[in-house]
């Protein structure tokens, strides 16, 4: 049987479902029984009555669904993570507001809301401090909520989302560590980035939009400022999906995110807004052999990458997520 096969014939016989972020090779997604963005997975996997669940993504993405369904047991072809995610942890956010204290802001001052690229210890650090997770589709509202508390947002990791959302809501950015005058600042960004979303150039919107006058430029929010200024359709995964397939069939397109996502959109008239194929090297380190892998492990009762979150991290973490959720 192919391999395809036994992950079906698996599937069948085995309480469990699988999920798939966009940014998965194809042979993998489409094994899934649900595809999404961050926000969609972790709550669709959440609710879903399989007691067993297998996820292929990042590792945060993983951890976010072990913290609101703890009584799953949840596994992961591969545990790759983020590069975002891994820029920040406890240390460097307790130095971030070591900097903020230095420049006159004291930890009492801020808000925290980390951007759901981030591991189960600093989402339970925010949740501890009265913060709040958000998602690349929902930031923007989380953002205007946080601001209700009359205090200076302090948003970790990704400063490209923090700018792109201050930009759009006329706020003032400023990066931790690296900005003068922080003091002015409404949103405080800690100095974290996309290694992917960072390919794309204002030189490749502007090569686009001349050789194709009526283009549309689609981006991800992890992208540039200048990037997400110069576009379209600013979105997650999930929106800018939504926003392409909606467009004529004829109406030429570019989009700014991870390869997989872009090739899997139409067949023509879309391109990707880069002379370099960008992809996500931890999205795609995950394999049909490892999914299969995956499944024989549940089989024998071996799980093999099983994530775990212990209980003190996993409570303050679902302080953070579920301020997220109740807005
Ligand atoms: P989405 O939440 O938009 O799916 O984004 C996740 C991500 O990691 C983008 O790089
Ligand atoms: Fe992380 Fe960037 Fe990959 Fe998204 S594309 S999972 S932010 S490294």
């Amino acid at each position: 049987m192919a391999i395809k096969e036994q992950i079906q014939e698996l599937k069948r016989t085995l309480d469990v479902s699988i999920v798939a972020h966009y940014y998965q090779k194809d042979e993998v997604f489409e094994m899934a029984d649900f595809t999404g963005d961050s926000l969609q997975l972790a709550q669709w996997a959440a609710k879903d009555p399989k007691a067993n669940l297998i996820f292929c993504g990042v590792g945060f993405m993983g951890q976010s669904v072990k913290i609101l369904a703890p009584q799953k047991r949840l596994l992961m072809p591969r545990i790759a993570c983020c590069a975002m995610a891994r820029m920040i942890d406890v240390t460097y956010y307790d130095r971030a507001l070591e900097v903020l204290k230095e420049a006159g802001i004291e930890a009492h001052d801020v808000m925290p809301v980390t951007y759901i690229n981030s591991s189960a210890e600093v989402k339970a650090r925010i949740g501890q401090m009265g913060g709040m997770v958000c998602t690349s589709s929902n930031a923007k509202a989380i953002i205007t909520r946080a601001l209700e508390s009359g205090k200076k947002i302090l948003f970790v990791p990704d400063k490209c989302l923090g700018q792109n959302i201050a930009r759009e809501m006329g706020l003032v950015a400023k990066v931790v560590g690296k900005d003068e005058g922080l003091k002015e600042a409404d949103i405080l960004c800690y100095d974290g980035f996309c290694s992917v979303h960072q390919l794309f150039e204002v030189e490749d919107v502007a090569f686009y939009r001349a050789k194709y006058p009526d283009i549309k430029i689609v981006t991800h929010p992890e992208c540039k400022p200048e990037v997400c200024e110069a576009s379209d359709f600013v979105g997650s995964t999930a929106q800018m999906i939504a926003y392409i397939n909606a467009l004529p069939l004829d109406q030429p397109v570019a989009v700014g995110t991870e390869y997989n996502l872009v090739n899997r959109l139409r067949k023509e008239h879309t391109y990707v807004l880069s002379s370099t194929k960008p992809e996500c090297p931890t999205m795609n380190e995950t394999t049909l052999g490892d999914l299969h892998a995956c499944l024989v492990s549940l089989k024998n009762q071996t799980y093999m990458n099983e994530i775990r979150v212990d209980e003190q991290t996993r409570k303050w973490a679902k302080v953070a997520l579920d301020r997220m959720f109740s807005l």
